[in-house]
């Protein structure tokens, strides 16, 4: 209820904006320069980036990332007005060879090229996004001025003034940040030596979005899960083991494997794997609406 007033207030307030225009599914309104810096501050956007931006106004995300961070990328936005003129602002910032600009609906654009994905669109356009957001490679970020994307929680989220912002009185804005989560719900096996002795760790892990939730035994009893975080294809867990004390075991999901080290209490490392034996659906995954056509910009 409160996003949909909170939505209602936006457009109420952009009908008399004087950016506001009436294309697509989210009027044009734009994001003050002060807000645009910290996105891309949050993203921790670099020169090995790909930033696009779904509906891309005048072209100030990708061109900000261009010039202050030396990163690549494009915008789409079905204002052809709009897409006319970030290209000429990206000429004028020098930027052009990095920095394009296509007409084009965002739903029917190819993300896949994105390590970073810059929105600024009213709730509901960001909930109809979400599925194709969540099937992006895991560990691409994505950062929204305002608006969350349905109930998936936001790693990052605070607010901020933003002097000279068209749309609100208050002139602050929310910026917020999330982490494609990879699909690592099932049952983990792996062994641990154990003076001399090879035991058997099991993890069951339910997922919801980036979320885990964790159950260990260690040879067929109770182990203790103090954290169970996953970041992209990372994930890390700290178990208490009965002889050993706090474990922190890290690594990356690849394939069925979980390739990475585990670091016991003294701070001693070594190798860690572990093997899925069994896959379950992560609670937020949904059936994905089929695609009608996507076209490559690049
Ligand atoms: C709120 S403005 C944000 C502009 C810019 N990203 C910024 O932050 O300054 C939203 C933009 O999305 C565009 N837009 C709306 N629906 C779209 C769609 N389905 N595909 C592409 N662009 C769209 C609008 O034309 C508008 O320029």
């Amino acid at each position: 209820m409160r996003k949909m007033m909170r939505a209602g207030a936006l457009l109420v307030a952009l009908a008399g904006a004087v950016q506001a225009q009436e294309f697509g599914d989210t009027p044009y309104v734009q994001t003050p320069q002060n807000v645009v810096d910290a996105m891309l501050e949050t993203a921790k956007v670099t020169a090995k980036d790909f930033v696009i931006d779904l509906g891309s106004g005048d072209g100030r995300m990708v061109i900000t990332a261009a010039q202050k961070h030396g990163a690549r990328g494009f915008g789409v936005d079905l204002d052809k007005r709009l897409v006319k003129l970030a290209n000429d602002n990206a000429r004028k910032a020098g930027v052009a060879d990095r920095a394009k600009f296509y007409d084009r609906d965002l739903f029917i654009t190819d993300l896949s090229p994105a390590s970073v994905i810059t929105i600024y669109l009213l709730p509901e356009v960001n909930l109809m996004a979400r599925g194709k957001l969540l099937a992006l490679e895991p560990g691409t970020r994505i950062v929204s001025h305002d608006y969350g994307i349905g109930d998936w929680p936001a790693d990052i989220e605070y607010e901020m003034d933003a002097p000279g912002k068209p749309v609100g009185r208050s002139q602050k804005s929310k910026v917020l940040f999330w982490v494609v989560p990879d699909l690592v719900a099932g049952r983990w096996q792996w062994t641990l030596e154990d003076g001399g002795k090879s035991r058997r760790v099991e993890l069951s892990l339910r997922q919801n979005y980036q979320k885990l939730e964790a159950v260990a035994t260690l040879d067929g009893k109770p182990l203790p899960v103090e954290r169970a975080t996953l970041t992209g294809r990372d994930i890390e867990l700290v178990l208490t083991l009965p002889a050993g004390g706090r474990s922190t075991f890290s690594g990356t999901r690849i394939n069925q494997a979980i390739e990475g080290r585990l670091r016991d209490t003294a701070g001693k490392t070594a190798p860690w794997s572990a093997v899925r034996v069994e896959i379950r659906d992560a609670a937020h995954v949904i059936a994905p609406a089929p695609v009608v056509r996507e076209f490559n910009v690049e």
